[in-house]
């Protein structure tokens, strides 16, 4: 039963002819049947206004949104008033980051009245100790001797993270760290994590063999002194949006829209990516009060440009019951840009998976590309770097909508509102918007979950480096 609201989706879409789950050939090549789907549609995609999409960009863009400042914050507030005011109920997640402070950073490392001149492991603890070498080799969990307690450990790099070395000679009672480099000649490697509260620093090989020699030859005394640097910890936010459908016409199952609000540090990120926030509020005013089945969950993750931070914190927050409902998500980065996509079919607009194989977004999606503004079937890539990333390990469908290759402004502070096409988030709006309400109206059966999804129908595989 569940299966077949994939089926009869995909059909009222014209895209696949199914029997037994075993797909026969796709009925179309570029010219799904515009009839059946418009109507559907219209509900959504007339109502989609880009004018709207561009005021959001011009606010959010006016200033810098790096996580875990104020500018992420005005962002956050922004969004979730948009999203109350629509009638969602809404949560503000708060998770923490964490980031290295180098405030004219100096390092000593006196061994019998010589100065190593180390390097300051990234986000090392400021600490002044003098104490005992011991060598505790590649310090692996269960090798490290007890004798370090009290004591400086010398530490060879390699087979294991930095983190995870100090932090087995920290539960052993060490007092400071001295690493050594495993090959060349270069001291400059190496961080410390949050709260792992000793001095830690790095030398060049040859003086770390040399100092192994030496602690052999009989005790040595080191002093170790760091200034200027440690760890701050900071709030960064996800905002989530929900709209639960009615009780008795409810799936169970959930559809998620996403976008990041954060950019990086002095960019305006109009494109990177308030670009898919203007989208994601859009459709989430223009979903407010459609019948639905199935929950509608928009979110915006923060710290995406600190490595996906927030939308891993999402996931990690979801128990494995709450995950299993999630049957598709839309993570619409960079759809706005002037400057991106070059020739490229679909104006540019590429949906990237993880595997680089489609699935239920993408399959919805690309259909809804011929019907919609876009007029084009979307090609689909292969891509990481967003917020699709943790959502696909936790074997939900999903897919990033994304003008490829990008635009020379990527990561700069020319990333402002007058690069942005309208007609661009109009017609990405339009794809995840009728894709969206495709799962989302009542008039289906229920959707399977993801990892039964449906397979492939006929749209191409490109492989399109994004560049930068
Ligand atoms: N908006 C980009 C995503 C992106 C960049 C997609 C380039 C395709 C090509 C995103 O905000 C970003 O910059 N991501 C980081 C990776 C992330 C894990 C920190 C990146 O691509 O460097
Ligand atoms: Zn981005």
């Amino acid at each position: 039963m569940a299966k077949k609201k994939v089926i009869s989706a995909l059909l009222t879409a014209g895209l696949v002819l199914s029997v037994n789950g075993a797909y026969a050939q796709g009925p179309v090549s570029g010219a799904p049947n515009q009839n059946a789907a418009s109507a559907f549609d219209n509900k959504i995609i007339k109502k989609i206004n880009a004018d709207n999409m561009y005021n959001t960009v011009a606010y959010l863009s006016e200033v810098p949104r790096q996580a875990g400042t104020p500018g992420e914050l005005r962002g956050v507030q922004y969004i979730e008033g948009k999203f109350k005011e629509y009638g969602y109920e809404t949560e503000i997640q708060p998770f923490k980051i964490y980031s290295a402070i180098r405030n004219n950073v100096s390092g000593l490392l006196e061994v019998g009245g010589q100065d190593l001149k180390p390097y300051v492991m990234t986000g090392s603890y400021s600490g002044d100790v003098t104490a005992e070498v011991v060598n505790v080799g590649l310090a692996k969990a269960g090798t490290v001797p007890d004798s370090v307690k009290g004591k400086i450990a010398l530490i060879e790099r390699g087979d294991i993270t930095f983190v995870e070395k100090i932090q087995n000679v920290l539960d052993k009672g060490a007092v400071g760290v001295i690493m050594y480099n495993n090959t060349g000649t270069s001291n400059g490697f190496g961080q410390a994590a949050y709260g792992q509260n000793i001095p830690a620093v790095s030398i060049t090989r040859a003086q770390g063999l040399a100092l192994a020699d030496q602690v052999k030859n009989g005790p040595v005394t080191a002093h170790i002194k760091v200034t200027g640097s440690g760890m701050e910890e900071k709030t960064s936010y996800n905002v989530i949006a929900k709209m639960k459908p009615n009780k008795n016409k409810d799936t169970g199952q959930v559809v998620m829209i996403g976008a990041h609000h954060d950019s990086v540090p002095n960019g305006p990120g109009a494109n990177d990516d308030a670009s898919g926030v203007s989208a994601v509020l859009e459709l989430a005013r223009v979903m407010a009060n459609m019948p639905i089945d199935t929950e509608l969950r928009f979110v915006t993750f923060g710290s995406e440009e600190l490595g996906l931070l927030g939308s891993y914190h999402y996931a990690g927050t979801l128990s494995d019951e709450e995950a299993d409902k999630i049957v598709a998500h839309f993570q619409m980065d960079m759809i706005g840009s002037k400057d991106a996509g070059g020739d490229n079919k679909a104006n540019g607009l590429i949906m990237y998976t993880i595997d680089g194989k489609k699935n239920l977004v993408t399959d919805l999606a690309s259909a809804a590309g011929a019907r919609t503004a876009l007029g084009e079937i979307v090609p689909y890539g292969q891509l990481g770097r967003s917020d699709h990333q943790p959502f696909h390990e936790l074997g939900i469908p999903a897919a990033l909508f994304i003008h490829s290759p990008l635009e020379p402004w990527y990561h700069t502070p020319a990333d402002t509102i007058d690069k942005i096409d309208k007609q661009k988030l109009q017609e990405t709006a339009e794809i995840v918007g009728a894709s969206v309400y495709q799962i989302a109206r009542p008039d289906t059966p229920a959707l399977e979950h993801s990892r039964v999804a449906p397979q492939p129908v006929d749209y191409d595989f490109e492989n399109r480096p994004p560049g930068a």
